[in-house]
This record gives structure tokens, C-alpha cells and sequence, in this order.
């Protein structure tokens, strides 16, 4: 199947995924302005009571900036953007951010934590797509049912909320009866690692970890050191933090004075993404990471990173394509 019309002219096919606390405006655009798909959690974009609502004023600017970029540069113009949102019954911001996305005419819709069909019509309302992410075979039918065009396949070694299935074997059981849009989340951080997921059967990947080392991101430098410095041994698998399983950074996780080797098990009814929710630990002082940042070297402008991955990307094509005929 032919991707839809918002996912066609990406300079490589790559999503920046959402990063709850760290996608910001400034992230979105450098993504999108360097020819990949940027996006952001809704929630993020928190004001304080009473302030005007900050959501209005991030897909503003995101829309202008965008826009002006579009015609200074017919010829190279922006990606898309993306609006994740969480839908689990704690998010009490659902209604209305879905609302706020409709009247700025959000063009792509991520969808986390649960597959609505009113989410999905709303996107498409306005002519918006939606992509749902899930972690195994059944969510994605669930996903399909509920009315998503797409999914992102989140399989083991992926940032934050991760599945525990090989890559491999995900994209393989969903393409086997879905051909539709499929993006594949999980330690994708080189451009050799964006054209196996195409090889696997994804037309596309999704990319989060690697881009907390940028500099637009919103993260402690701290965060992005320990980014820079880790590797996948580094990274361990819990659902402690939030109820949910998820990979972490060890080194945060000790720094928070827990025992990273040593985790106890979690309660999932203790999921909350409401304003109630308990700070400190999950998400603030212990760090999610992928698997996949021992390719990162440096904490550097979202677009120059981008740049290496398309570098890579078509390095790793002509070289595969050198080896055509090499086997029978
Ligand atoms: C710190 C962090 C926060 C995340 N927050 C969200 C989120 O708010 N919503 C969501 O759908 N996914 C979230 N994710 C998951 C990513 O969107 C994506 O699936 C993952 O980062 C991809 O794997 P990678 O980090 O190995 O590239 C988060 C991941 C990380 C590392």
C-alpha cells in the first residue's frame, strides 16, 4: 500500500518519536525543518492554572514557523508534525487537547496507552492520520479495528514504555496480515539500523533515545551526558517507575539511590499521567533510554544528527545494493 499523503517526501523515512517531558517546540521544528517527521506529547505542554493554555501556543508557532519555512523553501520544504496522545483514562486533558489538535489541524496523530475511535475520528476530521503504537500482534488488531491508519511496532530495546519482543519477530507477525503504514520503535539511532527496519517489512523507524543528546531537547545536560556516555548494558528493563515495563538508565537509577540490579516489581493500577501524579522518580530524576545510544557520541544540533543518520542511511543502501547478486 501506498503510505498516506503526509508520510510521502520525508528525507528519510523517520519519525522523531515523542519524549514525555523532553519534546519541546523548538526539537519539532529542527526535526521537521531537517526533512523528518517531529513530534511531541501533548502533555507537555503544561501551563500553570490560570495561564493561557500552552498547547494553543506550541501548535501556533509550530504551524508558522513551518509555514514560513514552506515558502522560503518550495523546493525543500518541512516534514509533517506529530501530536501524541496518551489515552489512558488518568489523562484528564484528553477531551480538550483533542479538541486544541483539531482546530490547529494537527496533520499526524500518535496515539499511547490505549486505541479510542473518537481520537481517530477527530484526527481524521481534519484530514489528519493517525498511528497507534503498540508492543505486540493483538494491540495492533485492536489498534486497526478502533480506526488507526498506521502503527508503530514497539518492540524490546525501545526508550520509555518498551516492548519485550524482538523486532523481528513484531514486524513480521503485523506484516503478515497488515499493509498499511508500519513504523518500528527500538534503538534506532544509525541510518544502518532506519534501512533494517525497512528490510525487515516496516517502511519506516522511530526514533526517540538518540535525540535527548541534542541540544534543542529538553533535558538536564546532565540526561544528555549520560546519554552520550551509556551503552545498552547500561539500560535495564522495570515497570517499578510507573506500573508500566520501560527501559531506564541505570546510572539514574542509582543516583535516585536505588539499586538498578535489584528492582522490586510494580503495581500497573499506579499508571497516572494525571496532575496528581507523584513526582519525583519516574520520568524526572530517573532517566528512560533505548538500547540503541552507544551510537551516540555527542550531544549535538538536532539536524546535524539527523544528518548523520541520512548519511548513513544511503551508505548503508549503496552498500547493500553493491552486494545484488552476491547470492542465489
Ligand atoms: C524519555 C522518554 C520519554 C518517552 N515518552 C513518551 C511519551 O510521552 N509518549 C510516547 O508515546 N512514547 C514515549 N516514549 C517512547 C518513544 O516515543 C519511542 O517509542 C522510543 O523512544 C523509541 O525507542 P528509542 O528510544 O530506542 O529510539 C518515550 C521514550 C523515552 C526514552
Amino acid at each position: 500500500m501506498t503510505l498516506p499523503a503526509q508520510l510521502q517526501n520525508l528525507r528519510i523515512p523517520l519519525i522523531g518519536s515523542p519524549l514525555f517531558i523532553i519534546s519541546n517546540p523548538d526539537l519539532v521544528i529542527a526535526q521537521c525543518k531537517a526533512g523528518i517527521v517531529g513530534s511531541f506529547p501533548a502533555l507537555n505542554a503544561r501551563e500553570k492554572d490560570g495561564d493561557p493554555i500552552l498547547l494553543e501556543q506550541w501548535l501556533t508557532r509550530i504551524n508558522e514557523e513551518l509555514d514560513r519555512h514552506n515558502q522560503a523553501n518550495p523546493d525543500n520544504p518541512a516534514a509533517p508534525y506529530a501530536v501524541n496522545q496518551i489515552v489512558h483514562r488518568s489523562n484528564g486533558r484528553l477531551e480538550r487537547d483533542i479538541e486544541i489538535c483539531v482546530k490547529h489541524k494537527v496533520p499526524v496523530w500518535i496515539t499511547s496507552l490505549g486505541a479510542r475511535v473518537e481520537v481517530n475520528e477527530a484526527a481524521h476530521s481534519v484530514g489528519g492520520i493517525t498511528l497507534h503504537d503498540v508492543i505486540n500482534d493483538k494491540f495492533a488488531h485492536k489498534a486497526i479495528e478502533k480506526g488507526a491508519d498506521g502503527l508503530i511496532a514497539v518492540a524490546a530495546g525501545a526508550g520509555g514504555h518498551a516492548g519485550a519482543l524482538s523486532p523481528m519477530a513484531l514486524v513480521q507477525e503485523i506484516r503478515a496480515w497488515f499493509d498499511g503504514p508500519l513504523f518500528l520503535s527500538g534503538s534506532i539511532a544509525t541510518g544502518d539500523a532506519l534501512l533494517a527496519a525497512q528490510a525487515m517489512g516496516a517502511d519506516g523507524g522511530y526514533a526517540g533515545s538518540a535525540f535527548i543528546a541534542t541540544e534543542e531537547a529538553n533535558a538536564e545536560d546532565r540526561y544528555k551526558h549520560m546519554i552520550v556516555e551509556s551503552g545498552a548494558s547500561d539500560i535495564v528493563y522495570s515497570d517499578l517507575f510507573t506500573g508500566v515495563w520501560g527501559n531506564y538508565l541505570k546510572p539514574s537509577i542509582a543516583a535516585a539511590g536505588m539499586d538498578p540490579e535489584n528492582l522490586e516489581r510494580s503495581d500497573p493500577s499506579k499508571m497516572n499521567f494525571g496532575e496528581n501524579r507523584k513526582k519525583p522518580k519516574s520520568w524526572k530524576e530517573i532517566w528512560g533510554s533505548g538500547q540503541g545510544i552507544g551510537a551516540v557520541k555527542d550531544v549535538v544540533p538536532a539536524a546535524q544528527l539527523i544528518d548523520r543518520i541520512a548519511t548513513e542511511y544511503f551508505a548503508a543502501f549503496e552498500r547493500l545494493s553493491g552486494q545484488v547478486g552476491r547470492y542465489r
